[in-house]
């Protein structure tokens, strides 16, 4: 479904991303780690088209080149992403924010003004109705009406992944989605991202650093450490690897979670 072949990308001296290739399924669960600064971000900013790649890059998805492709149309092909950094409406509705998330990816064309106000109208109530199933499947229904400047973090971890579920995606990508949030609270969002994985037959692709989820929920996983991909494999191969634990371990900012449990695997 995603096919990136030879993806580099350069901050003036820094290789942000070097010559990566990345291959992942439909149905999929692609679990991407690496060191802090290792690329995986900028990973995901090149494959939505945040940023432009170097010369000699490619990225297809569904058998196509959307490399350069401007953002809203590798939104409209069925990529989303969420950013690492929450991009919450803070002063608009929990509802609103789904809307937004919708409307930035659907437009109505000249159609609109063709068909008349009424089937407008139709596909409105059919629409706010669509958003409002996804926000009782994120937990979130009894908040429709509040600002979303009120949620707790985990509400908006929620939102954020709502959010993305808005542009009816075929390809999901989450950066850190559970970031920040207490251990209960990642079981919850976790949960929530996996029922509507199933739900959707999504594609997911995960940059996370708590390792554990990774391991319990992805496919396949990918390592990164200087914007190269070091390793590539099933959990239980990836846990072993010598060059995922020196990547890791070779960091002296390497947290003493990650040490504890690839020490103990
Ligand atoms: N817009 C930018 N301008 C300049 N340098 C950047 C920019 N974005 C990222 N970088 C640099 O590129 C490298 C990779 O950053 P990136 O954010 O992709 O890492 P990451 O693996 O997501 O890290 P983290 O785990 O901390 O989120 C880092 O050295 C970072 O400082
Ligand atoms: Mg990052």
């Amino acid at each position: 479904m995603l096919e990136v072949t030879n993806l580099s990308k350069r901050f003036g001296g820094l290789v942000a991303v070097a010559n990566v290739d990345l291959s992942v399924r439909q149905g999929e669960i692609r679990g991407i780690i690496g060191p802090n600064g290792s690329g995986k971000s900028t990973l995901f900013n090149l494959i939505s088209s945040v940023y432009k790649p170097e010369p000699g890059s490619r990225i297809a998805f569904d058998g196509e080149d959307i490399t350069g492709r401007p953002p809203h149309d590798i939104a409209r092909r069925g990529i989303a992403r969420t950013f690492q950094l929450l991009r919450i409406f803070t002063q608009m509705s929990v509802l609103e924010n789904l809307l937004i998330g919708h409307h930035s990816h659907v437009r109505y064309g000249v159609g609109a003004a063709v068909v008349g106000a009424a089937r407008v109208w139709a596909e409105e109530r059919r629409l706010k109705q669509e958003m409002m199933d996804l926000l009782g499947f994120v937990g979130l229904a009894d908040y429709a009406e509040m600002a979303a400047g009120e949620l707790s973090i985990g509400q908006r971890r929620l939102l954020a992944l709502g959010r993305a579920m808005a542009m009816r995606p075929k390809l999901l990508m989450l950066d850190e989605p559970a970031a920040g949030l207490s251990p209960v609270n990642v079981d919850k969002l976790l949960n929530t991202v996996m029922a509507l994985q199933k739900r959707f037959g999504l594609t997911l692709v995960i940059i996370e650093h708590i390792l554990k989820v990774v391991m319990e929920s992805c496919d396949t996983v990918t390592v990164l450490d200087h914007g190269e991909k070091i390793a590539e494999g099933p959990p239980a191969a990836i846990k072993d690897d010598h060059r995922v634990i020196e990547a890791y371990l070779g960091k002296e900012m390497a947290d003493a979670e990650v040490r504890a449990f690839l020490k103990a695997s």
